[in-house]
């Protein structure tokens, strides 16, 4: 324990290089008595925690792991509430980030911490995202990577010379960022736009091929079973991110606008995100009216936008939120769909709450409810009227 006037940092640690250089830069070039590492579990794959756990082992850090999966989780089913994509990417790292953020916060002041710290560079977006939730505490806030400008190479050199548990080759040539919503794939050669990743940069998700379909069911918006079988948020996610990944679903390969301008290349694996949303689209097609679908697409945008920069927190959410939840009671039902060629396509949607009538639409029917086709002559004339009007007026003045 430390003393009462011993000074303590709070790391974000992955026991990467980053912030395995970190740990003693923390006391050597900020002045911090002691340094306890943090690792939050939002479904990383478990060789990385035993990294975390081996690295802190050997560097004598004292270290926590906390399980915030079922948090993480909740937040994604928020995001299939608002269909959220941004660029076509499900945002698997961007909603991790805040989740990850608190947690570690929390730690920090469970233990007295003077100070939180990250090993983000000064590039990226998640120095942006940690920071918007621990600027809000009374905490420093330290980036020494950002802040000390350190390069990969300073910081192998760095390494060696201290005798750092850094395994050689352990970093790979991809840079690699996995959650329970998405796997995040950069760096090496798939920095050049033009380059066309291989095969080996996917994991969860096969080779397409095969065939399936899949039956999603969802209770006020918020995904219940899959093919019948009731699952809770975390099990049913990894269960699609295996079953969907199996027939290649789920792959994306974006040139993402950064929050800091910078256009990046990046590559997605993310089988659960695309089934989910796409079950929970099809499913809203049958049951919001075409005011709803139309203006909640706009809600859906700016809802996308803020998890993007690592803002859902911010009041502005929660009004999005207020509205994206009023249309969520009806999104009650079950839609199938194909799994074929690594594509996800709908081919079947019910609900009780279907704003459809078969009787109505049907080609069959001649008179519904005292209304018939003739009824539509009226209707036909005034359509478009004004844009005749206008073209009209408008070849006068040619
Ligand atoms: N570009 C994405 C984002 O900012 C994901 C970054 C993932 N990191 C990685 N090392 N691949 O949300």
């Amino acid at each position: 324990m430390s003393t009462d006037d011993s000074t303590r940092v709070a790391l974000a640690f992955s026991g990467g290089l980053d912030t395995t250089v970190c740990v003693p830069l923390l006391t050597e070039e900020y002045g911090y008595d002691e340094v306890i590492g943090v690792t939050v579990d939002v479904g990383q794959p478990p060789a990385e925690f035993d990294e975390a756990e081996e690295t802190a082992a050997a560097l004598d850090l004292e270290h926590y792991v906390v399980d915030a999966r079922s948090a993480f989780a909740d937040l994604c089913f928020d995001a299939v509430k608002a269909n959220a994509d941004y660029q076509g990417y499900p945002l698997g790292t961007a909603l991790a980030r805040p989740v990850i953020a608190e947690a570690i916060l929390e730690v920090a002041n469970a233990h007295d911490c003077d100070a939180l710290a990250h090993g983000c560079t000064g590039k990226g977006n998640d120095q942006l995202r940690f920071e918007a939730v621990w600027r809000g505490s009374d905490l420093e806030v330290i980036a020494p990577v950002r802040e000390l400008g350190l390069t990969r190479e300073w910081e192998i050199d760095y390494a060696a010379e201290r005798d750092l548990p850094v395994e050689a080759g352990n970093e790979g040539v991809w840079s690699i960022d996995q959650n329970l919503w998405s796997r995040a794939v950069e760096g090496g050669e798939l920095e050049d736009p033009s380059y066309i990743p291989p095969e080996e940069i996917y994991e969860w998700t096969a080779a397409p091929a095969g065939e399936t379909t899949v039956a999603v069911t969802f209770e006020a918006g918020v995904p219940v079973a899959v093919d019948g079988e009731a699952l809770p948020p975390v099990e049913l996610i990894e269960h699609l991110n295996e079953y969907a990944g199996g027939y290649g679903v789920g792959r994306t390969d974006v040139m993402e606008d950064r929050i800091l301008g910078l256009k990046v290349r990046e590559n997605y694996e993310h089988p659960a995100a695309t089934v989910l949303l796409t079950a929970h689209r099809a499913l809203e097609d049958l049951v919001l009216t075409k005011e709803e679908r139309r203006v909640k697409r706009g809600i859906e945008d700016e809802w996308a936008e803020k998890a993007y920069e690592g803002l859902v927190f911010a009041p502005v959410v929660d009004a999005l939120e207020g509205f994206i939840d009023s249309t969520q009671d009806v999104v009650t039902g079950t839609a199938t769909l194909r799994l074929q060629g690594g594509q996800c396509r709908v081919v079947a949607r019910e609900s009780d709450h279907a704003v459809y009538s078969e009787e109505m639409a049907s080609f069959n029917t001649e008179t519904v409810a005292g209304i018939d086709q003739d009824d539509a002559t009226g209707v036909a004339k005034y359509h478009g009227l004004q844009d005749r009007l206008a073209n009209a007026v408008a070849r006068k003045h040619e």
